[in-house]
């Protein structure tokens, strides 16, 4: 008898314990705490990508730069001080992460209706859902809750964001190394339907790789020299077909060998995700769900919660 309800208490605890570790985040979290925080958000990122639809491209890329490195944390939102190094001169960040007086500037609007209440972790990835349906995208429910980082690391940073130049094996390890599956990887991919990419990041593949379409590659060398002392700067569209429309054409791209970064036209090179390349080129409603699900995934890499991390003041820097 005593060792039943021994049993029965281990199991209630242990019961308790999962639905804590994995049902932190809510999306309810500040319906009463600050009900007017996601119109705020909204409006802010709508207004912005209105006015450069790139931005849309680079506030999700924030969100996937925040939740990659160390979980959801908004850890590389802190601008580096005379005293400390953070997130954003990390090589994968360095001159390439945009959108960070977007967020600034939404925090600000954000702390006006309600005080120290909303991590800057949350608007990432509130901004990230409004962003892509601005861009015409699905929508989703963004789970909420998540509190800020008081560190950053630009050595997990370096280690954990993947570079243009994984091949499939490469990114199907980083993804699973954020417990995220081959198909969330195909589908996050697809987040390259928008956005712009420098030349450094597609040089090699437009000079060198046979799995390109020759136009393609043609087209991308006027702007893009092969050497480089001329420079790295100059962008293209990650989806040629429909550069700022978050749709599925990154997958029909694909098929033609148009991916314009290694680690895209990879995703379909007769290896095993070509099968999700064509489900998703050929069914935009799989894709959309395939995304949803994989961004809903992606949100809830290692959310601080409780009394863990601090909420902060302003997104670029810890509070005094
Ligand atoms: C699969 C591994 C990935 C690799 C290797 C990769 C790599 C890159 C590179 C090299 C760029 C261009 C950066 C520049 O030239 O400044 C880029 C841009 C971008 N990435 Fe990724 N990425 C990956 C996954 C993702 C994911 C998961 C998302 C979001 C769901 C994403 C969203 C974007 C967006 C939207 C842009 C354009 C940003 C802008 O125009 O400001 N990427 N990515
Ligand atoms: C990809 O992973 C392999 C080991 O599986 C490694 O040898 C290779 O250097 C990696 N590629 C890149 C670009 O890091
Ligand atoms: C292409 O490959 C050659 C030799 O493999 C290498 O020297 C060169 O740096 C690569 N990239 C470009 C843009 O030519
Ligand atoms: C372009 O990038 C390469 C490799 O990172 C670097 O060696 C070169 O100096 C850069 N060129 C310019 C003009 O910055």
């Amino acid at each position: 008898m005593a060792s039943a309800s021994c049993l029965m208490l281990l199991v209630a605890v242990a019961m308790a314990m999962a639905s804590a570790a994995s049902g932190q985040l809510s999306s309810t979290f500040y319906d009463t705490s600050c009900p007017k925080a996601l119109d705020t958000i909204k409006t802010a990122v709508t207004a912005a990508v209105s006015s450069e639809a790139r931005m849309g491209a680079s506030l999700l890329r924030l969100h996937f730069h925040d939740c990659f490195v160390d979980g959801c944390d908004a850890s590389v939102l802190l601008a580096d001080t005379g005293s400390f190094v953070g997130e954003q001169t990390a090589a994968p960040n360095a001159g390439s992460i945009r959108g960070l007086n977007v967020i600034d500037n939404i925090k600000t609007q954000v702390e006006a209706v309600c005080k120290q209440t909303v991590s800057c972790a949350d608007i990432l990835a509130v901004a990230a859902r409004d962003s892509v349906v601005t861009l015409g995208g699905p929508s989703w429910t963004v789970l909420l809750g998540r509190r800020d980082s008081t560190t950053a690391s630009k050595t997990n940073a370096e280690n954990d964001l993947p570079p243009p130049t994984f091949d499939l094996k490469n990114l199907t390890d980083n993804f699973a190394n954020k417990q995220l599956s081959v198909t969330d990887m195909v589908a996050l991919s697809g987040g390259h339907t928008i956005g712009q990419s420098q030349c450094l990041n597609f040089r090699d593949r437009i000079y060198n790789e046979t799995n390109i379409d020759a136009a393609f590659a043609a087209s991308l060398k006027s702007n893009c020299p092969r050497s480089t002392s001329s420079g790295n700067t100059s962008l293209a569209p990650l989806d040629v077909a429909t550069p700022t429309a978050f749709d599925n054409k990154y997958f029909v791209n694909l098929q033609a060998n148009k991916g314009l970064l290694h680690s895209d036209q990879v995703l379909f090179n007769g290896g095993g995700t070509d099968n999700t390349v064509r489900n998703f080129a050929s069914n935009p409603a799989a894709f959309s769900a395939a995304f949803v699900t994989a961004m809903v995934n992606m949100g809830n890499i290692a959310p601080k919660t409780g009394s863990q991390g601090q909420i902060r003041l302003s997104c670029s820097k810890v509070n005094s």
